[in-house]
């Protein structure tokens, strides 16, 4: 009779035992624990049956300081801001979700992340202090999203980053990206995947690390006025033109593409009015010309 009664509370404690691990785990994760360092390491995956749908599903409060790999791959996410800060987390897989930005301070509550993935979202917009305070970031993957460029100084506080990937995005190679050759250059990246130009059209598909600065592309320095492009108009004297005759003019913009979400373009104006509402027979047409540089020349034709 005793020894049935212990069976029984034996039975009890494991299922007591199981069901408090349960609670900790979110409902559509896995936990799986090991014991490497001083305390407990937790694995957390999440979305294998039951998809995520936004981050509140995943509440990983009561052992925040214990997950160092946290996977949220193939999930609906299309934010990731995390609650509370997940202090030992080292490896975070957020690909192939509905990310379509990575916004200021994305990963401010991950300090000490080593490997990032974020490949096979939708992102097209990476604000220049997304990855503020990851300081420890070894690994980065921003494969296969929709970026189109990245602004100079988002990598910055990724001292000690090895390897980077950003293949497979609509890449425009003009200045405003340009200095990311520098920069792999400078602390030796290692750039994977060997990324692609999409535009502009006299760099599609050209390999991003094959383009020389000075001789492929010639930049403004940084130093100069970068609200203001290099201009030269060409002739760029006063014309006379007799009726009946035609004159072509180049505007030529060195470092000005024909991206159109840049807020950089050309126009031609006559008295402050578009010259194309002033003039009946004007043509003004656009082209990429590699004279030494990248830029677009646009050619205003009076008949
Ligand atoms: C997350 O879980 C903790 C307890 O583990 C609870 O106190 C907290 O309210 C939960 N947060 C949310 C947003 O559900
Ligand atoms: C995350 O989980 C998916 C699905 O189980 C797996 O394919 C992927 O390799 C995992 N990512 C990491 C970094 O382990
Ligand atoms: C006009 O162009 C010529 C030749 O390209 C150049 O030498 C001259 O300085 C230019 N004049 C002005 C006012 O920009």
């Amino acid at each position: 009779m005793v020894i049935v009664l212990l069976k029984g509370t034996i039975i009890l404690c494991l299922v007591y035992f199981i069901l408090s691990k349960a609670q900790e785990c979110p409902r559509k994760c896995i936990c799986k624990k090991s014991n490497q360092g001083n305390g407990p390491d937790w694995k957390v995956r999440c979305g294998d049956r039951d998809k995520i749908n936004s981050l509140e599903e995943v509440n990983l409060t009561s052992f925040h300081n214990e997950v160092v790999q946290l996977n949220l791959s193939n999930n609906y996410l299309n934010l990731f801001l995390p609650q509370v800060q997940l202090i030992s987390l080292q490896k975070l897989d957020i690909s192939r979700n509905h990310l379509t930005a990575l916004v200021e301070n994305q990963f401010i509550k991950v300090p000490n992340l080593r490997k990032l993935d974020v490949s096979e979202n939708s992102i097209k917009y990476i604000h220049i202090q997304a990855f503020t305070g990851l300081k420890h970031l070894e690994r980065l993957k921003i494969n296969n999203n929709q970026v189109v460029t990245i602004m100079e100084g988002t990598f910055l506080p990724l001292k000690y980053l090895k390897q980077i990937d950003i293949s497979n995005n609509p890449l425009n190679c003009d200045c405003d990206l340009l200095w990311m050759l520098d920069w792999i250059e400078e602390i030796s990246i290692k750039l994977l995947s060997n990324p692609r130009c999409a535009t502009p059209l006299m760099f599609k598909n050209k390999l991003l690390r094959k383009l020389r600065m000075g001789i492929d592309v010639n930049c403004i320095p940084s130093s100069s006025n970068r609200d203001m492009p290099v201009m030269e108009l060409s002739p760029n004297y006063s014309q006379i033109v007799f009726e009946g005759d035609s004159l072509k003019l180049n505007c030529k913009a060195v470092s000005i593409s024909n991206n159109y979400e840049s807020e950089d373009r050309i126009e031609w104006l006559w008295a402050n009015m578009n010259a194309k509402d002033y003039f009946e027979n004007v043509l003004i047409e656009d082209d990429y010309y590699n004279d030494n540089g990248l830029c677009v020349v646009h050619s205003a034709s009076i008949n």
